[in-house]
């Protein structure tokens, strides 16, 4: 790294900023930007303003040093509050999601994921980007009933109610109803239980559009369950939704030439055959499939905090999904493919529940969930899925790459002295020796990075 930006970009930057109308639209957008990370704050956001990334509020917002959720919002929030509590928001650069550009906000404490998801982010753009795909936005609502007399019975009767059953639960929020969405299915499925205690469970499937949808479901699971239990003569238990939303999966894919994956003096092929054998690793063995799914929701999670979104739902979601044939999987996998021409490719493939909101929570209250969002410029709940799908394979694409290769502490290792030798008080200039000279000592702490310091100012 040095602390000089590439001259365009610094030019960029120090511009005034262009007048509003001349900004690109949301489909003219680039996020290709280089040297980011050598630009300061106001650079930073000038250059996203100019780029269209940024409009006026949101730069006024991110500009004042103390912007946050203050503690007024965030008592009425939750219970008990004693204050905020604050995250690094990064921007995860060079996204292509089908065929549009996007700058991704991510709220993590982990240094190099930012950087690396940008990094491989860059190399699935320069091979066409990702193609991305939420196909539907159903929920689903369980209502348990125990102590049927007759199981078969009870589930007949309420499949031959279904209409009835759904039309209840719909007039309990016709608002969703006039946006297109509602319940719009039931399921039943009969649960055997070897202590005798047999249960039906009845399956609401809730169209939620584009709010995360647990509410909603909650109310309407809540409010057909008298009925539901009048039909069965059972005793109605619980009535929540389900994290395990896999009728609302994001699919997520992008196939690399070999030839873009020359890394470090690693052959591209290479290190795609390394990455090949890292997700049948992670096929075969649940161990190694956790440890890759953590990696896939370092970007995955970031983005959902940043953007407001329920991150122990969507983690539960994603976990549960990877266990659905009895064995925990990878939420990622690659594998190689030839033209006939002999071109040989990477691919990659991500399948995940997404269950997010674009509307309602925090996506109302919390200023910075409101500029991340801005930022993002997205119409749609599926479409923050879809983002969010490119951002974990990305994400996926980057450890494996480095795992692969040359093992990832490298370039831990340097971001962490960089931190170190922020806190021990380097300045710019100094920054770039201090690391140097303290990644050499291979004892990155506070305390060596000021005694080199001391020696240096000496
Ligand atoms: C570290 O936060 C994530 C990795 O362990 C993921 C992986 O092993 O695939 C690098």
């Amino acid at each position: 790294m040095t602390n000089q930006a590439p001259e365009r970009n610094r030019q960029d930057a120090a511009q005034p900023s262009a007048p509003a109308e001349t900004r690109p639209s949301k489909t003219e957008r680039n996020s290709r930007i280089s040297g980011f990370y050598n630009l300061d704050r106001t650079e930073r956001l000038n250059l996203l303003r100019d780029r269209g990334f940024l409009d006026e509020e949101s730069y006024e917002y991110l500009s004042e040093t103390d912007s946050g959720l203050g503690f007024e919002t965030a008592d009425k929030m939750i219970e008990n509050a004693i204050g905020t509590f604050e995250l690094p928001m990064g921007l995860g650069l060079n996204f292509t999601v089908n065929g549009r550009d996007y700058v991704v906000p991510m709220a993590i404490e982990e240094p190099s994921v930012v950087a690396a998801v940008s990094h491989t982010a860059k190399i699935v753009r320069g091979a066409g980007g990702f193609e991305s795909k939420c196909k539907s936005s159903l929920m689903i609502g369980q209502i348990q009933v125990l102590e049927c007399e007759d199981l078969d019975e009870a589930r007949t009767s309420v499949l031959e109610e279904r209409q009835r059953i759904i039309h209840m639960a719909n007039e309990l929020h016709p608002k969703m109803v006039e946006r297109g969405g509602g319940a719009k299915d039931l399921e039943v499925r009969v649960l055997e239980n070897s202590g005798g205690n047999d249960m039906l469970v009845v399956h609401l499937l809730v169209d939620v559009c584009d709010a995360m949808g647990a509410n909603l479901v909650n109310t309407m699971a809540e409010g057909v369950a008298p009925f539901i239990e009048e039909l069965t003569g059972g005793r109605v238990s619980l009535r929540i939704l389900s994290n395990l939303a896999d009728r609302r999966l994001v699919h997520s894919q992008c196939k690399i030439p070999f030839d873009r994956l020359d890394w470090k003096g690693f052959p591209g092929e290479e290190v795609a055959r390394g990455i090949a054998e890292a997700s049948e690793f992670a096929e075969l063995d649940p161990y190694r499939a956790a440890t890759h799914n953590k990696g896939v929701m370092n970007g995955i999670s970031s983005v959902c905090i940043a953007s407001g979104n329920d991150w122990r739902a969507l983690e539960a979601g994603a976990h549960a999904y990877c266990c659905q044939d009895g064995q925990y999987r990878p939420m990622a996998t690659w594998h190689l493919e030839e033209d006939e021409d002999g071109q040989g490719y990477l691919v990659g493939q991500l399948t995940i529940p997404v269950q997010l909101g674009t509307v309602g929570g925090p996506t109302k209250l919390h200023p910075t969930v409101k500029v991340a969002h801005r930022i993002l410029d997205i119409d749609s709940a599926a479409q923050l899925g879809e983002v969010m799908g490119a951002v974990g394979l990305a994400q996926n694409l980057a450890a494996l790459k480095a795992l692969a290769t040359e093992g990832i502490q490298s370039g831990h290792m340097s971001l962490h002295a960089r931190s170190v030798a922020a806190t021990a008080g380097a300045t710019d200039e100094e920054m770039d020796e201090l690391v140097e000279r303290l990644i050499e000592t291979e004892d990155i702490k506070v305390r060596t990075a000021q005694k080199i310091l001391a020696e240096m100012r000496s």
